[in-house]
């Protein structure tokens, strides 16, 4: 059981961070000395923008002229009736411009390296979508990118390599290790170290170093804002569960802080990929400890000498072996549960709703809805909100070479 005696919620996002990063004893920034002032003048120049009325109109013209916010709210009918008696809900980030719930933090961390008269925004992607996303924000505000990416993911997700060059983005391939998200994390950092002064480096999601998973959730709040009118406006209740995956986490601290303070359960869904055995997932709430990696303290996964485990997803968007602090705190204080999908159970999902709602979702937000709906089959809950993080284009043609057009996966209810 979890201590949520100790947490005000009606305070909650005052207090949480606090101001050296921490979520309770997780996060923090565990930096070499040469990169302490590039991340100290980071933290200053977002806690000037963030209370400056010009940045916040800026941000909002941008979210409706540009990334067509608000995303609607949509009642999976056909997919419902397949299941039980539970009602499935779909927060529609597929729709966001560029295809996935990425955009919202990197319009904000653009806008953000204009502020701070910065020539180049670097990152690490997975699945590719957050450096479409970034390459996005980098061609919108006339700034230099380069993406660092799993030689593995480069191959996996060849449409969204395509998309970041023709924005005009340099991806530069992480060689070593497994060669996928972890690598390229690695190797965004080490770029970046050689070049802070003309840079910033814009991490991917709710990871990092202070002030990083506090401001990308920052960014992304506004999912969980939206969603929450509207499911009331839609629905005249609450969802009783709201779901999201979570890789580090950011379409999860995207949607969950608007319902810290209702009677809604939160559920953030981890990658059991091919089973529990240690290489074979990068469920790290599930099975991982305590541990610091790429700057912050969180729970991680480790090999027997303490180093971050090997880890494996279908979804690259998912594989890496630790997860946003702020998650690591919402366990603990038992407000978030953390539950787990299989490849098998995401891949079924991903076929469920192409062929009953005409939607195809990404690999990473199938493995949400593969549990929503083993949720919405065990008919506990009424309404059940998913976020639907991305659409899966990017995922077809490995979703093709692997398991054919879904013949097997839509016999089964
Ligand atoms: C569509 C989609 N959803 C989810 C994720 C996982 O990231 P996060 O846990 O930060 O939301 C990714 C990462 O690439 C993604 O592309």
């Amino acid at each position: 059981m979890g201590k949520n005696y100790e947490v005000d919620f009606d305070t909650y996002l005052k207090e949480y961070p606090d101001k050296k990063g921490y979520f309770g004893k997780y996060g923090g920034a565990f930096l070499p000395p040469e990169l302490v002032p590039a991340f100290k003048e980071i933290t200053e120049a977002y806690q000037t923008i963030c209370h400056s009325a010009q940045f916040i109109s800026e941000l909002r013209r941008i979210r409706k002229e540009y990334q067509g916010r608000p995303t609607p709210i949509y009642h999976c009918e056909r997919l419902s009736r397949l299941l039980g008696p539970s009602q499935i809900y779909l927060k529609r980030e597929d729709l966001n411009h560029t295809g996935a719930h990425k955009l919202n933090h990197c319009m904000g961390e653009g806008l953000l390296a204009k502020f701070m008269g910065k020539k180049k925004i670097i990152a690490e992607t997975g699945a590719g979508q957050h450096g479409v996303a970034l390459a996005t924000a980098a061609a919108y505000f006339g700034l230099e990118c380069d993406i660092y990416m799993g030689e593995v993911d480069i191959a996996k997700q060849a449409p969204n390599v395509a998309r970041m060059k023709i924005l005009g983005a340099k991806v530069v391939p992480a060689t070593h290790g497994l060669k996928t998200l972890k690598e390229a994390v690695d190797a965004a950092f080490e770029a970046y170290m050689k070049e802070y002064e003309n840079s910033i480096y814009c991490i991917g999601s709710v990871v990092g170093p202070h002030p990083f998973p506090m401001m990308v959730r920052d960014f992304q709040m506004v999912v969980g804002v939206e969603a929450r009118e509207q499911f009331l406006g839609m629905t005249g209740i609450l969802p009783d569960a709201v779901v999201a995956c979570v890789g580090g986490g950011s379409n999860a601290l995207g949607l969950f802080p608007a319902f810290l303070k209702d009677p809604v359960e939160l559920y953030g869904v981890e990658p059991m990929g091919r089973g529990p055995k240690m290489g074979d997932h990068a469920a790290s709430l599930t099975y991982g400890e305590e541990g610091i990696l790429h700057g912050f303290n969180s729970i991680m996964l480790k090999d027997n000498k303490g180093g971050p485990a090997p880890v494996y997803s279908i979804a690259s968007g998912l594989d890496y072996p630790s997860t946003g602090p702020e998650h690591a705190f919402l366990k603990e204080i038992g407000r978030a549960n953390y539950v787990s999908a299989t490849d098998e159970e995401a891949v079924e999902a991903f076929f469920k709703l192409s062929r009953y709602e005409g939607i195809i979702p990404a690999l990473e937000s199938s493995h949400a809805l593969a549990a929503a709906m083993r949720m919405a089959r065990e008919g506990k809950h009424r309404a059940i909100l998913v976020n639907l993080s991305g659409r899966g284009d990017k995922d077809m043609d490995y979703v093709i070479e692997h398991y054919g057009f879904g013949e097997n996966y839509i016999s089964f209810g």
